[in-house]
């Protein structure tokens, strides 16, 4: 788990003093920050010391392990040794952060750890301040990274940040659109948790909880203001918590594969394949379409159309990898319930 929090309008303030005690001797503090702030006044609130270094992150692509490996190697050559890496960004940037501090102190490539358990050492002190609200990477123990041959995370108990700070100014300005698909992501972890067969009262309590949150958001009157991103933060928070201690399900094992054929992002990606999921979470699903029409949002359609059938077999590949997710939704003779055949024919429908 996260071993320390702070939530609450303009807690960034106190980034300053939170960083202070993990700074080791004259080794920098890297601030990884979205690439969206760039030239936005919150790159002058970051509180810089001696040999800080500011490194924008661009996120049009989602962190691939190349990625990482290149950003670790740079700052083990310019500086040796660092105090720390601070995430500042949406989804992307808290997997890209949580990544290179791991690999600042474990040999070889990123790719090397993308699966469970992997992970020989602590990394160097992470720290992870959310942007964007809805994918819970802030709590989780991944970071989903795109590698030569799967999109996977490295999933570990040195994954999870030292700190996050949650302040829900920083959500204030996230574009509507975006603002629903990543917090769809949260609505999918709550239905995918609360029906999974891993569901315990630990996930369960954090669930139900992220679900009313999500709930009262994307169903109220329609207004977004303060109270709204000050719910939709701890919605992703506690949705994260709810997946911590049991999976995620058929969205995420289905969008991974469109994630990792076409780089469709995670967000709109789980919205995509939700929309087609009735026959699995038949309330959610039917829920998830009101959300939809109440937000006006449009989910786009037929972006499968016209792949090849070699295409389609990848995509099956990446997804039936995911056997945690699969075992979480359908049990364990899950394997007889998802045949390559089935999956095809929703794939089809994406
Ligand atoms: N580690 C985990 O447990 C976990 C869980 C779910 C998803 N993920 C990962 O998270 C990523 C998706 O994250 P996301 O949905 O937060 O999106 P994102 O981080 O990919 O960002 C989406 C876009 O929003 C922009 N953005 C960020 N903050 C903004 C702000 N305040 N205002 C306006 N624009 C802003 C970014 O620059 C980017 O263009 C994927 O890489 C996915 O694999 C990780
Ligand atoms: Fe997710």
């Amino acid at each position: 788990m996260v071993s320390y929090v702070v939530y609450g309008r303009g807690c960034f303030n106190q980034l300053d003093e939170i960083l202070a005690p993990q700074r080791k001797g004259k080794s920098p503090m890297i601030f990884l920050v979205d690439h969206y702030f760039e030239q936005k006044p919150l790159v002058a609130r970051i509180p810089l010391r001696d040999h800080d270094k500011i490194i924008f992150a661009d996120v049009s692509h989602e962190p691939k392990t190349k990625q990482v490996d290149a950003l670790a190697q740079a700052l083990k050559q310019e500086f040796g040794d660092v105090s720390g890496v601070i995430g500042i960004g949406g989804g992307s940037v808290m997997d890209l952060s949580k990544a290179v501090s791991l690999m600042m102190t474990n040999p070889g490539s990123s790719a090397d750890y993308q699966g469970w358990d992997l992970v020989k050492y602590p990394g160097v002190y992470k720290a992870g301040i959310p942007t964007l609200s809805g994918t819970g990477a802030e709590v989780s123990r991944t970071t989903v990274l795109t590698g030569p041959t799967r999109k996977l995370g490295m999933n570990s108990d040195f994954t999870p940040f030292d700190q996050i700070l949650l302040d829900p100014e920083l959500i204030a300005n996230v574009p509507a659109n975006q603002r629903f698909y990543t917090g769809m992501d949260c609505y999918i972890h709550c239905i995918e948790s609360l029906t999974g067969t891993f569901l315990n009262e630990f996930s369960k309590s954090y669930g139900e909880k992220a679900l009313s949150l999500c709930q009262e958001v994307f169903l109220g009157d329609g207004q977004w203001g303060p109270e709204q991103d000050d719910k939709l933060m701890m919605a992703s928070y506690a949705g994260g918590m709810s997946i911590a201690y049991s999976q995620v399900g058929v969205a995420h094992a289905v969008s991974y594969g469109l994630g990792y054929l076409l780089g469709t992002h995670h967000g709109i990606g789980n919205c995509i394949v939700f929309d087609k999921l009735e026959d699995y979470y038949p309330q959610g699903v039917r829920e998830f379409k009101q959300m939809v029409e109440k937000n006006g949002i449009e989910i786009p359609q037929q972006i499968t159309r016209g792949l090849s059938e070699e295409q389609f077999d990848s995509m099956i590949n990446v997804s039936l990898g995911m056997k945690p997710l699969w075992e979480n939704a359908l049990g364990p003779d899950w394997e007889k319930k998802m045949t390559r055949e089935k999956l095809r024919t929703l794939y089809g429908k994406l």
